[in-house]
Order: structure tokens, then C-alpha cells, then sequence
């Protein structure tokens, strides 16, 4: 079990480096199985996540080792093509291995993935996807597997633009004879990670960030080198803990475009937003405005994974936000917890209310998901008094370092494991 010890009501003042992505790095990973290649990634955070996946490469016989931030995989020494239960449920990401693994094996022998419980998360879309490219799959509610005797290029419609539908398709149509287009994408900025990093192990993939992905053919490179990109969502975290608690901190090395939504949101609070091309800077003006209405969409639009610690900034801010949450069913597991802090907060259904209070109190939290956890963090250093956070691991599977990085911001918090 590990504690977060808050002690809240410090300003946070400075300038940080945001992590790599998570949610960029685990299909990557994924990925750098499709042929015998040898990768090497950079920036890479050291996460509970990202060493599940790459003991997942090691289960399947690849060499592959994390060095600080850097990664190094030789994938030429894969012989296995199941992945056990044990190592499935780990997180949700897991699942991108189907694809990578019917592309180089043609066979795939897995179970459902485990992950944040956010509610239903069905695999529906994968499956559909990977049977358009000729997968034969069969499934009992727990086991899958997954065969081809040959992938053909398809005309793929996703009709929703499910970001582990589109990780998948896009690896198995590696291996797929003829043009696969992939219609009603994803358009996240690690989609477009994903795309950089096959091009530059042989793929010949374009379209990435719009709607529309083609994959074209799959010459595989003997190397690989690619460096992951910033996380849109620590850096969201930190930029509405230094709106929350006070403060100014120039967030450095993100693109201002990959988390604009969230930009906007503050900055309608009140908060001076100050952007470059590689930095952005949060300047908090005294007391926050809510900001009415916020809807969580796919990207471009605000994404769910920020809504939580977006709700923890505005647990003080001036009036009424409603937070409506479209594309999970239970993303308001934070709000009871939130409450003990003294928040005035109603949820029901897919819709929660937020009216601002003049002041939070600390007081004993239990994490419940990963970016909940994150809120409560968030709601920690705006509280008064001392708050400690139970958790079972969730922060931890997403933020690296994440104490250090805050302390050095002025925080006052401590991780005891
Ligand atoms: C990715 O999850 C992220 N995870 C999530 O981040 C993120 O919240 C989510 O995308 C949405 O942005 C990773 O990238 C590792 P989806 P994913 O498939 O791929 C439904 C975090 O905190 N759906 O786009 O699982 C699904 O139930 C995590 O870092 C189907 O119905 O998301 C959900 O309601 C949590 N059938 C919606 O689509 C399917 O086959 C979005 O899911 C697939 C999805």
C-alpha cells in the first residue's frame, strides 16, 4: 500500500519537464514485435505499467530491458504467442499485443485485459477489426484466440473512435496483404506516436491524427529508435494542481496543442495561460471561476482522462460546473472521496455538479483509479491541513516520480510505500 502525505495550501512555483507518455509508450512497446526488430525508445517513464508490458516481452522470449528512460528491445528472439492471465490483467493496454502478435505469429492466445475499473470496457471493436482483416477469433468471456491463415487489407469503419481499436487494427494491418484503411479513428496525439514509430520500423502508414489511418505495407527495419512524447495528461495534472493551489509553473518540453482543451478551461477560471512551442506557463490570478459546462469527448475534444483532475480544480472555484462525462460509464469514483475534503459535489449518472467552497480541509482519501487518485492529489494541495491518500498503486501506474516532481514545484508531499 502506499501513502500520500499532503500538506496543502502551498503555492507552486517553477518550472518542470513533463514525463513521457504513458499511453504513447505501452502500444509502442506493443509494437516493436511486429517483425525480429531491435528497438531502442527514449523518454520512456518508469511506470508499474510499462514494466508490466515489457515483462509481457520477456514472457514471449524477447529481450528487453528499461535503463532510467531508455528502452532497449530485441524482438528477434521472440518464440511464444500466448500471454497468461496473470500478465493480462495487469492493464488494459495488454490487448494491443493481439494485433502485434497475430501480425508477426498469426496466432494470438490471450484473455481479457485488466486496467482502470471504469466500467464496461468491452473489446467488441478490436475483435470486429481484427475478423475484417480475416482473424479467425474465438472467445469464451475469458480466453481469447485469435488465428489467421493469411491478414487481408480491409476497409475498416470504427464506429466509435476507440483509441485500443485503432492501436490494434493498425498493427495487425501491418502484416496484412494489400491496403488496410481504417475509417473513424482515434485521433489522439498517441495515435500519431504510434504511426511514427511503425514508420520508422518499416511501415508504410499515413493519415495518423485525422480521421482516416491507410496502411500501405510493412518492409521491416532491423532497428528502430524513437523517442516517446510528453504526457498530455501529467501535464494537465500539474496545470490544474498549480491552478488549484495557487501558483505559476511552466510546464517544458509538451506541445501547448496537445492539451489546448484543458488550456482553455483554466483560462476561461481565470488562470494566464502563456504558450510556446514547446512550453506552456500557468499562472494562477487568486480565486478561481468555475467554467459552466464541461463534456468529455474523444480527441480533439476535453479528454476524460483530464476531467478528474479538472473537477478537483474547481472544488473551490466561484459557482456551478457540471462535468458530463460521455465515454466511460463510472468516472466519478473520485467524487465521494472528494467530498470528506469538504467539497460541495453531486453526481448522478454521467453528470456531476460542482459548486465552488471557499475552503477544503485535509482529510484521509482512498485512491480508486488512476487519475482519481490524480484529483485527490490535485485536491490535497488546495486543502488546508494535511491529507493522506491510501493507495493501492493506481497513481503510481501513470505518474512517475510524481512527489519529487511536485516538491520541487514547492509542494510539500511525500510517498511512503
Ligand atoms: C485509452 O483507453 C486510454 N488508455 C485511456 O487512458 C483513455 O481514457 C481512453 O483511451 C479514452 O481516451 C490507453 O491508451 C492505454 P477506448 P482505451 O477504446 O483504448 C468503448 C488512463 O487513465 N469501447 O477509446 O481502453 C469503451 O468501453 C486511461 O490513462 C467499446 O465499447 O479507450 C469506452 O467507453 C484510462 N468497445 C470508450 O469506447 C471497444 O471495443 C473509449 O474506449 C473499445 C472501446
Amino acid at each position: 500500500m502506499e501513502l500520500w502525505h499532503i500538506r496543502g495550501g502551498k503555492r507552486l512555483e517553477g518550472a518542470c519537464f513533463v514525463q513521457g507518455s504513458k499511453n504513447a509508450s505501452l502500444p509502442i512497446l506493443a509494437a516493436s514485435i511486429l517483425a525480429p526488430l531491435r528497438c531502442e525508445l527514449h523518454n520512456v517513464p518508469q511506470l508499474r505499467d510499462v514494466d508490466a508490458a515489457l515483462r509481457i516481452l520477456r514472457h514471449l522470449g524477447c529481450l528487453a530491458e528499461q535503463r532510467g528512460n531508455d528502452v532497449y528491445i530485441d524482438s528477434s528472439t521472440l518464440s511464444g504467442c500466448s500471454i497468461p492471465h496473470s500478465l493480462m490483467e495487469e492493464m488494459r493496454s495488454s490487448v494491443i499485443f493481439m494485433g502485434a502478435l497475430i501480425a508477426r505469429c498469426g496466432e494470438a492466445r490471450l484473455s481479457l485485459p485488466g486496467g482502470c475499473q471504469l466500467g464496461k470496457r468491452p473489446i467488441d471493436l478490436h475483435l470486429s477489426a481484427l475478423r475484417q482483416l480475416g482473424a479467425e477469433i474465438e472467445e469464451d468471456g475469458m480466453d481469447i484466440c485469435c488465428r489467421r491463415a493469411e491478414l487481408k487489407g480491409a476497409e475498416i469503419t470504427l464506429p466509435f473512435p476507440s483509441v485500443g481499436a485503432t492501436e490494434n487494427a493498425m498493427l495487425a494491418a501491418c502484416a496484412a496483404k494489400g491496403t488496410t484503411t481504417i475509417r473513424g479513428a482515434a485521433r489522439e496525439p498517441e495515435i500519431e506516436a504510434l504511426q511514427e514509430f511503425l514508420r520508422s520500423a518499416g511501415a508504410e502508414i499515413s493519415g495518423a491524427g485525422g480521421g482516416t489511418i491507410r496502411i500501405e505495407g510493412f518492409h521491416p527495419n532491423a532497428r528502430s529508435v524513437c523517442r516517446i512524447i510528453p504526457d498530455r495528461i501529467v501535464a494537465s495534472t500539474i496545470a490544474c494542481a498549480a491552478a488549484a493551489a495557487g501558483g505559476d509553473v511552466e510546464l517544458r518540453g509538451i506541445d501547448p496543442r496537445h492539451f489546448s482543451t484543458l488550456l482553455y478551461f483554466l483560462n476561461k477560471a481565470g488562470c494566464d495561460i502563456i504558450s510556446s512551442n514547446r512550453s506552456v506557463r500557468v499562472r494562477s490570478r487568486g480565486k478561481l471561476r468555475a467554467v459552466g459546462e464541461v463534456v468529455t469527448e474523444p480527441y480533439p475534444g476535453f479528454p476524460t482522462d483530464a476531467q478528474p483532475v479538472l473537477m478537483a480544480a474547481m472544488l473551490r472555484a466561484e459557482g456551478k460546473t457540471v462535468m458530463r462525462e460521455t465515454i466511460f460509464e463510472n468516472r466519478f469514483r473520485q467524487v465521494p472521496e472528494l467530498r470528506r475534503l469538504g467539497a460541495d459535489i453531486t453526481s448522478s449518472g454521467q453528470t456531476a455538479e460542482i459548486w465552488g467552497v471557499d475552503c477544503l480541509h485535509g482529510a484521509a482519501l482512498t485512491a480508486t483509479d488512476l487519475r482519481g487518485g490524480a484529483a485527490m492529489i490535485v485536491a490535497g494541495l488546495a486543502a488546508r491541513g494535511e491529507t493522506v491518500i491510501c493507495d493501492d498503486g493506481h497513481v503510481t501506474r501513470g505518474y512517475e516520480h510524481f512527489d519529487m516532481r511536485l516538491r520541487a514545484l514547492g509542494a510539500d508531499i511525500y510517498l511512503d510505500f
